[in-house]
């Protein structure tokens, strides 16, 4: 833990039984990169990530394995640290919600919200009867209103996932008398719900009534045990969400991490999760009395080649297989740069291959190569002494040092593709000025001034290096290293300081190489 603002970001945790995918790594990717950029400017970032465990798709999963939901779980929950592994996700937190921990947090939370009265002072718990439409790929309930007809004629839920009639003891939270206090909490807090069509969407939804929502099941028993009645167990939502509780201490709200960083400066999730985590999370932690999470942010949905990415399909996009292909900094840099933050898009392997020969090697990769290779032949391998500065390299430099402020402007929004193109538009200029200096004619002409334009592109590398980091994070740290910058001078703190003149660099190697396909097999 650094001394700097407490930052406190969740990934949602994922469905312990889905094969990790795409969609998976881009909402861990994207938090990842808010995440390191908060680190690299000084804030004291918490960064939560785990596996959802609990509800009937689990439980039918590990029946269809053959094992004991606790095993089943115990067996796949590691396939996401592989995917967090894999895709460089600096976590501080993988939470599991069979942890003890978890069960006492989800626990404790619903004796908070039954410990305490609704603004209309009635029990915000009670025990009733749930007759109505479940689906348990969404694990959500519908209203008969909100169905609509699949192809084949069935009823289905909006998502398309398949829905079934649903009777059954069920205690119930008394959502609709929350209804006045979550819009007076989306007046009060405009920048709750980003992006704002999202938010509309949900005063709209909200503004249309809500009903209570049954918060506890009884015909199967893999979750967490209702307090006080363990015929029931908890609805699986109210135990997932509460895991971004559980991973700052709570119930024990003396707990130092719980003090620092609860509520949550942002909850990213994806478009389809987003109810339940503008209204019923809200609802829940004002009803246990708990302050709500400052900001909950979602993004869009990848299509594949144009197509929704399914296994039937065949078009299902493992991580691995992306990271094997194309490696990990090139598939991080693509999410975050090819659309924008809470815009859906396409993942193609067109696009995906030329953003990498583009932006990546023909731009920064080809930069790097160009600028460092040109001190080992012509300075020794040495950082040349700069002399007196003429406007084009002033102008350089101050494009790069403006970067932090840009950047920091686009990352609170968060804005990543903005960020990255802020940080290729220096790419660019750092490219036109080798192109106008010809520091290989200077060479043999002026070698002071080829000492100033080499000096001064370093710098410049230096910061794009620096700024990078979140973004494609193996590759800058490559990039940091060949300009001999200790680990402890590459946070943003450091963009204030200069390299110093003389220092040895090693030897050039390449980054961000071109992608070229392999030849189709005969
Ligand atoms: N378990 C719940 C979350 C509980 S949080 C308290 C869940 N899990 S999930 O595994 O189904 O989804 C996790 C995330 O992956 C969601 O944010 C979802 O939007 C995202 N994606 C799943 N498929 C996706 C795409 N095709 N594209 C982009 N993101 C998508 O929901």
């Amino acid at each position: 833990m650094t001394g700097g603002k407490p930052f406190y970001i969740t990934t949602p945790i994922y469905y312990v039984n889905d094969s990790p995918h795409l969609g998976h790594a881009y909402t861990s990717v994207a938090c990842d990169a808010l995440a390191r950029f908060m680190r690299l400017d000084g804030r004291n970032v918490l960064f939560l990530t785990g596996t959802d465990e609990h509800g009937q798709k689990v439980a039918k999963s590990a029946r269809d394995a053959g094992l004991a939901p606790l095993e089943f779980c115990d067996r796949v929950s590691q396939n996401f640290r592989t995917m967090t592994k894999l895709m460089d996700i600096s976590n501080d937190q993988f939470i599991r919600t069979t942890e003890e921990r978890h069960v006492k947090a989800s626990q404790a939370i619903w004796q908070a919200i039954a410990g305490n009265k609704s603004p209309k002072g009635r029990d915000n718990i009670y025990l009733g009867k749930y007759a109505g439409w479940y689906a348990v790929r969404d694990e959500a309930f519908y209203g008969e209103d909100e169905l609509v007809k699949g192809a084949d004629g069935a009823k289905r839920a909006p998502s398309g996932a398949e829905v079934e009639w649903v009777e059954e003891p069920s205690y119930f939270f008394r959502l609709s008398d929350w209804q006045d206090g979550l819009l007076a909490y989306y007046d009060a807090h405009p920048d709750f719900i980003a992006p704002k069509s999202r938010r509309n969407e949900v005063v709209s939804f909200v503004k249309g009534g809500l009903n209570d929502l049954s918060v506890s099941r009884t015909s199967f028993d893999w979750g967490v045990p209702v307090p006080g009645n363990p015929k029931h167990v908890m609805y699986v939502w109210l135990d997932a969400l509460t895991n971004y509780l559980t991973a700052t201490g709570y119930p024990d709200t003396q707990a130092a991490a719980y003090k620092t960083f609860w509520p949550a400066d942002i909850h990213v999730v994806g478009k389809d999760i987003v109810r339940f985590h503008c209204v019923y999370w809200p609802a829940f932690l004002m009803a246990a009395g708990l302050e709500v999470p400052r900001r909950v942010f979602a993004h869009g949905w990848w299509t594949v080649e144009g197509h929704k990415m399914s296994k039937s399909l065949g078009n299902f996009v493992a991580p691995q297989q992306l990271v094997e292909q194309y490696g990990v900094d090139a598939v991080r840099y693509f999410m975050l740069r090819e659309l924008p933050f809470g815009s859906d898009g396409d993942f193609s392997r067109r696009a995906v291959v030329g953003r990498i020969n583009g932006d990546l090697a023909n731009d920064f990769g080809n930069l790097a190569q160009r600028v460092l290779s040109m001190i080992q032949s012509y300075c020794g391998g040495k950082l040349p002494e700069p002399g007196a500065l003429k406007a084009a390299d002033e102008n350089l430099l101050a494009s790069a040092r403006a970067l932090l402020a840009k950047a920091r402007t686009e990352m609170a929004e968060p804005a990543f593709h903005r960020a990255l193109e802020t940080i290729w538009q220096v790419v660019g200029d750092a490219n036109r000025y080798v192109d106008e200096q010809t520091p290989w004619t200077l060479r043999k002409t002026d070698t002071a001034r080829l000492g100033t334009v080499l000096y001064t592109l370093a710098e410049t590398i230096r910061h794009l290096a620096i700024l990078a980091q979140p973004f494609v994070p193996e590759t800058a740290a490559k990039l940091l290293n060949q300009l001999s910058i200790p680990p402890g001078q590459r946070d943003f703190a450091a963009l204030a300081t200069a390299l110093i003149p003389g220092t040895v660099l090693p030897k050039p190697v390449g980054i961000f190489p071109r992608y070229v396909e392999a030849a189709a097999a005969p």
